[in-house]
């Protein structure tokens, strides 16, 4: 029996099995609005099998935004613009919607990657980018604005509203957004925090900001619906002593933190803070970082990255080192991944019947039991 197709409670949600569509950017919002675009495209996802379905990173204000193709959920718009995508991709199978919220901070104002991804000018289209202090990502770059205390509490407030509007568009479940050299790991990473007030220094000051918007976004998502956050579990800086990047020590100690204030599942990614980080890329090359987090929390764990294979996500399941797998270039390039899967491990998988009769020949068939008829 295949495990990676047996289905997960959280909370009120409950997932037919463990794949999970990984958020992905695609660039292609206007003014932080979903277009026809995000409608075919997740749309399509939809009908992937997928327990779970990402829409990409979305940004609690203007500024947030990765580039200015990014998607926003901010104003009356933004929301308006959410529900008639849902409208569309809800209808269309079972799977369950997460929005990702998040915040680019110094990452911000960039352009588009197939425009060769740099910070962009403010005469470019690009915008004054903020952080916890004012380093920017890369040297030589246009440094970002430290925020001030009093900007912070007003972000977390941004932070809060968005998920007020992701409940409201009944969007099944949110994850925070604190990885990838993005503003929470921002402050999480010494690399980019050098701030001397209560929002830096030591672990503790460093957590403080990512956890009071977790707290605060909580308290304001329903409490019969699940949140989660994904993290960059090191900077990959082993060129430097321990205390000066984020590794996987300190990923334990936030994740317990974070799921002592009622988070349901630690999504584990790593990198994107440091221009000179060194990736160990490989098959599965995340997966012992979520295994070792997963030994120290007894909430969900959710493995990512270079995940490609049905056997290999479901040995990973199997193996007890993650209880979600998220796929994304892989899902990208065959949107029906969980079919061939489900197919080559012997399991099913809900399609809609319009599509039924595309069932392999030589495989048995992964659509469960089938009713067709036709003459
Ligand atoms: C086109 C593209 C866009 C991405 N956008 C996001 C995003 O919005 N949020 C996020 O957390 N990760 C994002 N990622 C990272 C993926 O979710 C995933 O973690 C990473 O690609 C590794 O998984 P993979 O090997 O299955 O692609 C993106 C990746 C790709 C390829």
């Amino acid at each position: 029996m295949s495990l990676l197709f047996t289905p997960l409670k959280i909370r009120n949600v409950e997932l037919a099995n463990r794949i999970v569509v990984s958020p992905m950017c695609t660039y292609s919002a206007r003014d932080g609005l979903a277009q026809d675009w995000h409608k075919v495209h997740l749309g399509s996802l939809a009908m992937s099998g997928a327990g779970m379905l990402f829409i990409e990173a979305t940004a609690v204000e203007p500024a947030g935004r990765i580039t200015p193709g990014c998607l926003g959920l901010w104003d009356e718009r933004c929301e308006a613009a959410f529900a008639e995508l849902l409208g569309v991709v809800r209808p269309l199978s079972g799977a369950h919607i997460c929005l990702q919220i998040g915040h680019a901070g110094r990452k911000a104002s960039s352009a588009l990657p197939w425009e060769r991804g740099q910070l962009l000018a403010p005469e470019a289209g690009g915008w004054t980018t903020v952080a916890p202090s004012a380093i920017p990502q890369c040297d030589g770059e246009r440094a970002p604005r430290a925020l001030t205390v009093a900007e912070l509490a007003a972000l977390r407030e941004r932070f809060v509203a968005a998920a007020q509007r992701a409940a409201r568009l009944g969007f099944d479940a949110i994850e925070l957004h604190a990885a990838h050299g993005y503003l929470l790991h921002q402050f999480l990473s010494p690399l980019a925090n050098q701030r001397t007030d209560q929002y830096g220094g030591s672990l503790e000051n460093r957590m403080r900001f990512p956890l009071e918007v977790l707290a605060a976004m909580r308290a304001a998502w329903p409490a019969e619906r699940p949140m989660g956050m994904r993290i960059s579990a090191s900077d990959w800086r082993p060129d430097l002593p321990s205390g000066e990047s984020w590794d996987l020590p300190e990923s334990i100690e936030f994740t317990k933190r974070a799921a002592e204030l009622g988070l349901d599942w630690i999504d584990v990614s790593s990198g994107g803070v440091s221009q000179f980080q060194k990736i160990d890329l490989k098959p599965g090359y995340q997966v012992h970082f979520a295994a070792a987090i997963k030994a120290e929390v007894s909430i969900p764990v959710m493995a990512v990255g270079l995940i490609t294979e049905p056997r290999q996500a479901e040995a990973i399941v199997a193996n007890g080192q993650a209880d979600l797998i998220a796929l994304a270039r892989a899902m990208l390039f065959n949107p029906h991944w969980p079919w061939q899967a489900a197919a080559e491990l012997g399991a099913s998988v809900s399609v809609p019947p319009q599509y039924w009769r595309s069932a392999p020949h030589n495989l048995p068939n992964p659509f469960g039991p089938i009713v067709q008829g036709g003459r």
